[in-house]
């Protein structure tokens, strides 16, 4: 039985992640638990709980958040996770810390290797890039998962709002010009919780296979639900948001692969979404 630490328990992924790690020893923490912003509360709870993994899951994600408050953005994604790893550390525990293909500005057009460098455009993108390369120096083992476009049925996702959209309106306006992976979290959250067993270190980029634009999601969310609204590509330009996200975001399966593991496509995980949405998790 794996000891495992997780902060971000009440989140989207963390939500899954609780479920995923029921048969271990599990301490799930949420920011009311631990605020990852108060040094000794995540000192105190590391070391009572003394895990073989942390798993940092939680985060300050609300990317046009960040853009607008950079202070906050850094105080929980960069100072916050610098205080888990330094806990971490002294409690000889391993971190798994989850990151973003934001970290990216989107221009390379081919998928990115976790071997390419990090030039995040927006403060949500920075504050992970700069608390990846500080965790790396802190904690030389750590485990940084990079994943993108997550839904799930713990909370506020792509999905859960188009399905909303298309039941009230007769039209929905998508951009075509974004292109990434959705990630389900419930394929993440079995494949984190494997990568903690293989004991897995360094980078690894962790999503649901193939890509598509968010009009390309939308499209599919639509058709595979039955639902009569029709989608229309639109541009980023034609709305505009404070944070810029990449144009291309797509992360190379190929330090998963390393692993002997693989993820479902995302057609394949949208319709489990879909097929399990109806309140049951
Ligand atoms: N969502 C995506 O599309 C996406 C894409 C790429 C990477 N990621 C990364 O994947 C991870 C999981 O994302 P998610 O979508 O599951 O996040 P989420 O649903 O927004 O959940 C965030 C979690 O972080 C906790 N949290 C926020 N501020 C905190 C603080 N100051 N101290 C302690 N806990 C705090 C929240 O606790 P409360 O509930 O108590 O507020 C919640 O449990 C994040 O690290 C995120 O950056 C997400």
């Amino acid at each position: 039985m794996m000891r495992v630490t997780l902060f971000g328990a009440s989140g989207l992924l963390g939500q899954d992640l609780v479920q995923e790690l029921k048969t271990e020893q599990l301490t799930a923490l949420s920011s009311k638990d631990a605020d990852l912003r108060d040094h000794s509360r995540v000192r105190e709870v590391i070391r009572d709980s003394r895990p073989d993994w942390v798993v940092l899951s939680a985060a300050y994600t609300d990317v046009d958040g960040c853009e607008l408050n950079r202070n906050l953005a850094f105080a929980v994604n960069f100072e916050g996770a610098v205080n888990v790893a330094e806990a971490a550390r002294e409690a000889g525990s391993r971190l798994m810390f989850l990151s973003t293909d934001y970290v990216f500005d989107g221009s390379k057009g081919s998928p990115y290797q976790t071997s390419d460098a990090r030039k995040p455009t927006s403060v949500y993108g920075e504050s992970k890039a700069c608390a990846e390369e500080r965790l790396i120096e802190i904690l030389p083992e750590v485990c940084i998962v990079r994943t993108s476009w997550l839904f799930g049925h713990g909370g506020k996702c792509f999905p859960a709002t188009i399905l909303k959209l298309a039941s009230t309106r007769p039209e929905i306006s998508v951009v075509n010009d974004q292109r990434g992976s959705p990630t389900f979290t419930r394929d993440l959250a079995s494949v984190l919780v494997q990568l903690c067993r293989a004991s897995a270190r360094g980078i690894v980029h962790v999503t649901n296979a193939g890509d598509c634009t968010w009009y390309e999601f939308a499209t599919e969310i639509v058709r595979e639900s039955g639902m009569a609204a029709v989608v229309k590509p639109v541009t980023t330009a034609e709305f505009p948001r404070p944070a810029r996200r990449p144009a291309y975001s797509v992360l190379s399966a190929a330090s998963l692969h390393a692993y002997n593991v693989r993820m479902p496509e995302w057609r394949d995980a949208l319709r489990r979404y879909l097929g399990s949405a109806q309140g049951a998790r």
